[in-house]
């Protein structure tokens, strides 16, 4: 898997992010090197990265990122070649935009190291409803045909778990067949009866030809008793409860 590296603007556009959705507390799972978290940080957006690679990798990621787009760059060439070219004028461009979004997620890295957390799906290390809005880019769906459905239930309903009002993956066609996630559909009617419905929505984002959709989770109703036996076990991180704090 390539950890890749989109900017704060990308992710505006894959998940139709309005400046209200940008005023609450934000988690961006998995991360990876995107520097999402580091131009929200700069905008006074209250925003916290995961990713597994943080426990192994964190400020080097970025370098990680870099070396192997680089390395990658014939490949990257090939598979993007019917590509919609509207985000990036072509594949160097798109190293080069990946390259300058790793560095910035270097730095944030090395300057706030607090607000990038490690942690692995199906289990993050916060509390219930530690977010408002969580944002999941390029995992789920994406890996659908390396990651099995009980993995999809399994990490979809964590990351319900940790958001208050949303949850927001995109996008839902999987990398290496280029056909939406075929058990979306049996995925969300088993989400519905858990309590969390959602809904498709498309979005002004493209780049693979017919990848412009997310799935929206709303998540407020979604109460389990795993929920708070979860949420128990990890009260520590500063960064998690500010929204709490502010009195929200
Ligand atoms: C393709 S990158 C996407 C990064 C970012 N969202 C973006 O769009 O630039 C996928 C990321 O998923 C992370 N990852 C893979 N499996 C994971 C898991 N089980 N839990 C958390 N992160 C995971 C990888 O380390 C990698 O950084």
């Amino acid at each position: 898997m390539l950890v890749s590296a989109r900017s704060f603007a990308e992710y505006r556009a894959m998940f139709a992010l309005t400046e209200r959705d940008l005023a609450q507390r934000v988690l961006d799972c998995p991360a990876g090197a995107a520097s999402f978290v580091a131009e929200a940080g700069r905008r006074g957006i209250d925003a916290v990265a995961v990713d597994r690679q943080y426990a192994e990798h964190r400020e080097e990621l970025g370098l990680l990122v870099e070396r192997e787009t680089g390395f990658k760059r014939e490949r990257l060439v090939k598979e993007t070649a019917d590509h919609v070219w509207s985000w990036y004028t072509d594949a160097d461009d798109m190293i080069r935009q990946w390259t300058a979004n790793a560095r910035d997620f270097r730095a944030d890295i090395a300057a706030r190291p607090d607000r990038y957390v490690a942690g692995s799906l199906p289990e993050l290390p916060f509390a219930d409803d530690s977010f408002d809005l969580v944002l999941s880019s390029h995992l789920l769906f994406s890996y659908g045909n390396r990651l099995d459905g009980d993995f999809h239930r399994a990490a979809l309903l964590e990351l319900a778990r940790v958001a208050r009002h949303e949850v927001r993956v995109f996008p839902l066609m999987v990398y290496d067949t280029r056909e939406r996630y075929p058990g979306l559909e049996p995925l969300r009617e088993e989400l519905a009866d858990l309590g969390v419905p959602s809904r498709v929505e498309r979005v002004a984002y493209e780049f693979r030809p017919g990848e412009n959709e997310m799935l929206v989770l709303a998540t407020a109703g979604y109460r389990t008793p795993a929920r708070t036996a979860a949420g128990a076990a990890v009260a520590e991180d500063p960064v998690r409860w500010r929204h709490r704090e502010a009195g929200d």
